[in-house]
């Protein structure tokens, strides 16, 4: 019986694909007369570009998934109408249904949360706040649902603390945190042409491929039948998108969303019970966050925009740079920058007078310190090739490593 719903889910993000592609297009006057336009920094002239399309991406995607709400419970035997009574059976999995209303009410919080974001501008420190407040209906609804806060063991550590440990509070911590790390992870690794929505779709079908394998395999059948149904419309409207905002973008996402995609994934990830291997599939967005750390913190100056810097003249990336001497800096600053050059993960130029030049501290400008001055375009392949890489090295820790970590209970 899923297959069937996995099939009308199938079809309904087809036609959402085919809605989106026609709406990107007429709405750009309608962003443009609306000031929701940015500048395309890494061109000649700088061109505006209407932004802010993951509100109509995330529009398609919630109304794809409400047409969609009542077919699991269409074709569940458990679900049927009792013929006899005329009413709901006991059998109802009421549970189900309200985890997928919840994860709806989610994701669609943190869209208007994410274009208030595009409006307003928010600060950084809002920026953590947003993601935050939007799985609170989650949270709350894991709570009264189930409200499990046991974590399997891996072996090793089974002597001790037994197989499953209760961490109680915790688990909503870290469940909150999921959320703010997935929506602002995409919102960092970002700045060149089609870079949010590449890393995105790759992200996306390699949730997918795991949900399939996992089904295959028969373990938690329900939990990735879930997850398929949010990615499959997410794959196919974000798809739509890579169509207009790949290299030269006609259309920008915006915060929304980058804020939209992340809600997503962090949602099948929580309520699909897989969120350890979700954050394996995140592999890049951890390395550029971390590598971000000086400047997200301001132990090193870090400037509104930290993306690469466009050279008319041979149409190339170079790497972007901020500016500061080591006796402006912190103690845990200086031994921040020390460790990065030490360890010459930073380009460094220092002047006569003490000042240092190195580049901004993200996974793009890393990649141009290695491999030196690229086109825009081919910056943005080596990136998702990285990206897949990641999802192959995923695949092998999560299955012949974890299968020897943590031997299967059921
Ligand atoms: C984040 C990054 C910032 C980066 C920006 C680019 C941090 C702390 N913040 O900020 O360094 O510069 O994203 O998205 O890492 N743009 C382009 N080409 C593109 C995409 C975006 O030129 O392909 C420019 C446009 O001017 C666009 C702007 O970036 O208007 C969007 O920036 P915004 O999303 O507001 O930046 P933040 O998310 O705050
Ligand atoms: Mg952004």
């Amino acid at each position: 019986m899923s297959t069937i719903a996995i099939a009308v889910n199938a079809a309904i993000s087809a036609g959402a694909y085919l809605m989106t592609v026609r709406m990107i297009p007429r709405l750009r006057d309608m962003f443009i007369k609306a000031n929701l336009f940015g500048r395309d920094l890494c061109k000649k002239d700088k061109p505006q570009v209407p932004e802010s399309y993951g509100v109509i991406i995330g529009c398609v995607f919630l109304i794809s998934m409400f047409l969609f709400i009542p077919i699991p419970f269409t074709f569940d035997e458990n679900a049927a109408t009792d013929a006899v009574t005329g009413g709901k059976p006991l059998t109802f999995p009421h549970d189900k249904f309200v985890e997928l209303i919840a994860a709806l009410l989610s994701i669609c919080c943190m869209i208007f949360l994410g274009f208030a974001d595009d409006v307003l501008d928010l600060r950084w420190r809002h920026k953590l706040l947003l993601p935050t407040i939007a799985t609170l209906p989650l949270l709350m609804v894991y709570y009264v649902n189930y409200n499990s806060t046991t974590v399997m063991m891996p072996n090793f550590a089974r002597a001790l603390f037994g197989t499953s440990v209760n961490i109680g509070i915790f688990y909503y911590v870290f469940m909150g945190s999921l959320a703010v790390f997935c929506t602002n992870a995409i919102n960092i690794l970002a700045g060149i042409n089609g870079l949010e929505v590449g890393q995105s779709l790759i992200i996306a079908g390699s949730v997918l491929l795991f949900n399939f394998i996992e089904l295959s395999l028969g373990h938690q059948v329900e939990s990735h039948q879930f997850s398929i149904h949010f990615m499959l419309p997410f794959l196919a409207t974000s798809l739509a998108l890579w169509k207009f905002n790949r290299y030269p973008s006609q259309v920008f996402v915006g915060d929304t969303y980058c804020y939209f995609a992340g809600m997503t994934f962090a949602v099948v990830g929580i309520l699909g019970h897989f969120s350890k291997t979700l954050l394996l599939f995140f592999l890049p967005q951890i390395l550029n966050f971390l590598y971000s750390t000086p400047q997200l913190f301001h132990f090193v100056p870090c400037p509104r925009h930290r993306l690469p810097k466009y050279d008319q003249k041979s149409d190339l990336l170079h790497i972007s740079t901020t500016e500061f001497r080591l006796d402006e800096l912190n103690s845990l600053g200086r031994l921040m920058v020390k460790v990065l050059r030490t360890l010459r993960l930073v380009s460094w130029q220092e002047h006569a007078d003490g000042r240092i030049v190195t580049n901004n501290l993200t996974l793009i400008n890393f990649v141009l310190v290695i491999f030196g001055p690229v086109h825009e375009r081919v910056a943005t392949q080596m990136l998702m090739g990285f990206q897949v890489l990641s999802t192959l090295l995923a695949l092998f820790i999560r299955y012949p490593l974890a299968n020897y970590f943590y031997a299967r209970e059921t």
